[in-house]
């Protein structure tokens, strides 16, 4: 007889693992989360998130007071408790390569089939190449002692750093790939309470499953390329990105989120997934298809490049010697993550080019330093900007954003501020004396006429680039998306 609420095990206690364990025994099933890394089963057991993730701590001391989640280095314990074994272990780009390294996935599957005595389900969530689950089911059939009574299944997570507690308990979808009414079933039970909030399930075959996750990555990615050559077309015209992408926001059909001009993505998946999405499309001869990822990857790296030259025009040509404040380092704000960073690479580059670049974030310190030990770091916005030549803001953390423009220009040498972001407001930082630049934007502003927004007229309208006919007030820090208004229902399938 089968539990109806599956006992859970985690493979991998990473940051996908480490936010599902927890929330699966916060949500009320018993769970048990498996690491290779005795120190980190060590600190998760007592008590610590060895990561930054905002309200993920408080959930894990919930969890272990409930007694529902333990933590072991043990396979052969997990494949005794578990029913439902979820595997979130990496899948990082190989060394050399656009492909994913599978090592850990194959690592992880192999040690867990040893152990599997009685039916159970394998359920991957790792972002893989497609055809990787057919594989696997091959091999864990083959390696467990339970056999053919061994089924796979593939899950696809798409939780985002800085919001995986509440992509986690509120996902937008679930997607079950399966090969049997009876995953199906095991999984629904392992999502029970999920779904009862009405989340919709997406049910596919396992090749599906797989590829709604690379694909979902490669669209976001090539989103936020889209804005971004435009933004090279406004640098080439005089016109404004920043403008374009409100106006194209409004709407519905194209939305703003994910259209927000700057530095670009980083971090650990979208740009290691589109490059493995490429290598594997070619593989399976369909290469042609996903080619135009490549040009989403270029125009993405090409940002970085753009912001160093940006940041080399403001101080008048040479960067030799002088000095920046880099505010940010992480790949993105609410997260120590310096994986791919834009921020560092940027960091990385002025001070290859001779600047002296002192480097400021509030989560990241400890991984950037680790990382990028030829940099030097001071412990505050205000503390790395004193008797800098120019500020550059990199990584558009609330706390950056909420800096008194006149404050900071009475601790810099010179009031110069690059905006890697299109975080901040231009007219404010203006009105305090700054230079202000932004990539996309013209050296000076449309101006635009409703109160509020007094920034004086000081050009005309770009030659060949039609004025405002009716004046708009300034972007907004977010896009408009109707999705996010309360009272419109939620889309679904
Ligand atoms: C992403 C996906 O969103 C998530 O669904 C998947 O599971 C993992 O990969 P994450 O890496 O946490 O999540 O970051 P995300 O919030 O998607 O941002 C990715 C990068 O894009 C960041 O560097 C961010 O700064 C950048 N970005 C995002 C932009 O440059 N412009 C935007 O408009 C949005």
């Amino acid at each position: 007889m089968e539990r109806s609420m599956p006992r859970l095990t985690v493979i991998g206690t990473g940051y996908l693992g480490a936010t599902h364990a927890i929330c699966m025994a916060v949500l009320g099933y018993e769970v048990l989360g498996v690491d290779v890394d005795g120190a980190k089963v060590a600190r998760l057991a007592s008590g610590e998130v060895p990561f930054f993730e905002p309200g993920l701590p408080e959930l894990l001391v919930k969890a272990l007071e409930s007694g529902r989640l333990r933590f072991t280095t043990s396979y052969a314990e997990a494949g005794d408790f578990g029913d439902v074994h979820f595997l979130c272990v990496g899948t990082p780009q190989r060394p050399g390569s656009y492909a994913a390294d599978l090592r850990f996935v194959d690592a992880a599957v192999t040690e867990l089939a040893h152990h599997l005595h009685r039916r159970a389900l394998v359920v991957g969530k790792s972002t893989v190449p497609i055809g990787t689950a057919a594989r696997l089911t091959e091999m864990v059939r083959r390696l467990a002692p339970a056999g053919d009574r061994v089924e796979l299944a593939w899950n696809p997570e798409f939780l985002r750093e800085g919001y995986a507690v509440d992509d986690t308990m509120r996902p937008d979808r679930l997607v079950f790939g399966v090969a049997s009414p009876w995953a199906q079933e095991r999984l629904r039970a392992a999502y029970a309470p999920v779904l009862a909030q009405g989340t919709p399930a997406v049910v596919t075959d396992l090749a599906t499953a797989e590829l709604v996750k690379v694909a979902a990555n490669a669209f976001l990615a090539t989103k936020i390329s889209y804005i971004n050559a435009m933004a090279e077309v406004c640098e080439g015209t005089g016109a404004d990105v920043r403008d374009l992408a409100e106006a194209l926001a409004y709407d519905d059909r194209i939305g703003g989120r994910f259209l927000k001009p700057g530095l670009g993505f980083g971090g650990g998946c979208l740009p290691k997934d589109i490059r493995a999405f490429l290598h594997r499309a070619e593989e399976l001869g369909v290469g042609q298809a996903v080619s135009f990822l490549r040009e989403v990857d270029d125009i993405n790296k090409r940002r970085r490049a753009r912001t160093v030259d940006l940041v080399r025009e403001v101080v008048g040509g040479e960067l030799a010697g002088v000095r920046v404040a880099a505010l940010g380092a992480a790949f993105k704000p609410n997260s120590d993550d310096v994986r791919d960073a834009p921020a560092l690479d940027v960091a990385r580059a002025l001070h290859a080019a001779g600047a002296a670049v002192r480097v400021f974030d509030p989560a990241a310190m400890e991984n950037a330093r680790r990382t990028h030990p030829e940099l030097s770091y001071g412990d505050s916005a205000m503390d790395v900007a004193r008797g800098a030549d120019v500020v550059v803001l990199l990584t558009e953390w609330a706390e950056f954003r909420e800096i008194d423009p006149v404050a900071l220009a009475a601790v810099v040498a010179h009031p110069r501020i690059v905006d890697g972001r299109h975080a901040l407001d231009a007219a404010a930082w203006r009105a305090a004396g700054w230079e202000y630049r932004a990539l996309g934007r013209p050296p000076t502003l449309f101006p635009k006429s409703l109160p509020g927004c007094a920034e004086p007229r000081r050009r005309p309208a770009a030659p060949g680039v039609r004025p405002h006919t009716t004046p708009v007030c300034d972007l907004a820090p977010d896009l408009p998306d109707r999705r996010l208004d309360p009272g419109s229902p939620r889309q679904t399938f």
